[in-house]
């Protein structure tokens, strides 16, 4: 495996997370502050063509899977022409989309056609007032057709998150179990994490212990299984065959999973950020555009991936931690 890709903890990252958009056309409450954010000037946004040029590079030094996040990545226009170009990179295994749903229901046959295999949709609760609440803005219906669309078509993996927030979506832990029940989805309950500007705390924030417990009290057949290599959800399903999906649970903030971590992040405006929390970020597309040969580029990610940290600073410290909101990182990256 590529020497510039290898942490000094000997960690492989064969998954690269490109932010493709900062705009979304929700305002999820957990993402984004009331206020919105500032956008970078569009020229300071990678183009179509870089993205896939940096893509090719990290996929010639191993990358395996590349996740296309925002912001909201379908509000881009040439969304799918990037989707198109990630489909004719040789040696791309895997093509995933992070996306809110609300304007991909007609683009399904489109993404399945350029061989996207794996689709995450974020969707908080099934109530459409609650769902004005947490994205301040309407679409719960759209979301559901683009779900629909996506299992209908034939995407291979289908996830749902969920971001459970106390007091606000929590009453509604079992509704979402009951989708994984019926439909080949994995259905995904993600501790709420701190970014600049959410206004997190430990009381709003529902634990893993305690979505568990819920969930067993009414499903106690639900049974752990080993997760695949780099996954961030701690996975359960019916050994029955009782569910045809599964139910997962992303621990960010009681269990970190940073040991088993082969993500690297590209910020839509062109940085490389080597962890999620971390805020050491260097510009790839200022290389890009002083014409820099891909050694160049190697030498400068291959430093950055040596000062990855063994794990993030813990729940504590990133409370505290300056950040990037995260529609400006892409959950999302
Ligand atoms: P796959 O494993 O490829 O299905 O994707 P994912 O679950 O990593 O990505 P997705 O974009 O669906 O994000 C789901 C949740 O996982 C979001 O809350 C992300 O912020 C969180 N997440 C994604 N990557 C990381 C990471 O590297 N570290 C941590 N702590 N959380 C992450
Ligand atoms: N905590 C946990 N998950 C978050 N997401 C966005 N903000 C947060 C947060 N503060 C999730 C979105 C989306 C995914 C990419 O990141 O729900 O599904
Ligand atoms: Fe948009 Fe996703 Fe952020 Fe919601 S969580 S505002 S859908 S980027």
């Amino acid at each position: 495996f590529s020497e510039f890709l290898t942490d000094t903890f000997g960690r492989e990252h064969d998954y690269l997370r490109i932010s493709i958009s900062e705009r979304c056309n929700l305002r999820c409450i957990y993402c984004m502050p009331e206020e919105g954010v500032e956008l970078s000037p569009s020229a300071d946004l990678l183009t179509k063509d870089e993205i896939l040029k940096i893509a090719k590079l990290f996929v010639s030094q191993g990358v395996r899977k590349i996740r296309l996040t925002g912001g909201e990545p379908s509000v881009r226009k040439d969304f799918i022409d990037i989707v198109k170009g990630l489909g004719e990179i040789p040696g791309l295994e895997e093509i995933a989309i992070t996306s809110n749903g609300i304007a991909l229901g007609r683009k399904i046959p489109l993404l399945k056609q350029y061989g996207v295999t794996s689709l995450n949709l974020s969707l908080d609760t099934l109530v459409e007032g609650k769902f004005m609440i947490m994205t301040r803005r309407a679409g719960l219906s759209k979301v559901l057709n683009t779900l629909d669309q996506a299992l209908r078509q034939g995407i291979p993996k289908v996830k749902l998150n969920v971001v459970v927030m106390k007091g606000v979506n929590d009453d509604e832990i079992l509704d979402f179990v009951r989708i994984a029940k019926e439909k080949p989805v994995e259905v995904r309950f993600i501790e709420y994490m701190p970014f600049s500007g959410n206004k997190w705390s430990t009381e709003k924030m529902v634990s893993y212990h305690d979505m568990l417990s819920l969930i067993h009290s009414q499903y106690p057949s639900l049974t752990q299984v080993a997760a695949s290599r780099g996954d961030t959800a701690k996975i359960f399903t019916d050994p029955r065959g009782h569910f045809a999906g599964k139910v997962g649970f992303i621990t960010s903030m009681t269990s970190h999973f940073c040991g088993s971590c082969n993500r690297l992040r590209i910020t839509s405006d062109g940085n490389l950020k080597v962890c999620l929390f971390g805020n050491t970020e260097v510009s790839l597309r200022d290389m890009v555009r002083k014409g820099a040969s891909d050694h160049e580029l190697l030498e400068i990610i291959g430093s950055a991936v040596k000062n990855k940290k063994a794990k993030h600073a813990g729940i504590g410290e990133l409370e505290k931690m300056e950040n990037r909101p995260m529609i400006l990182i892409g959950g999302l990256v």
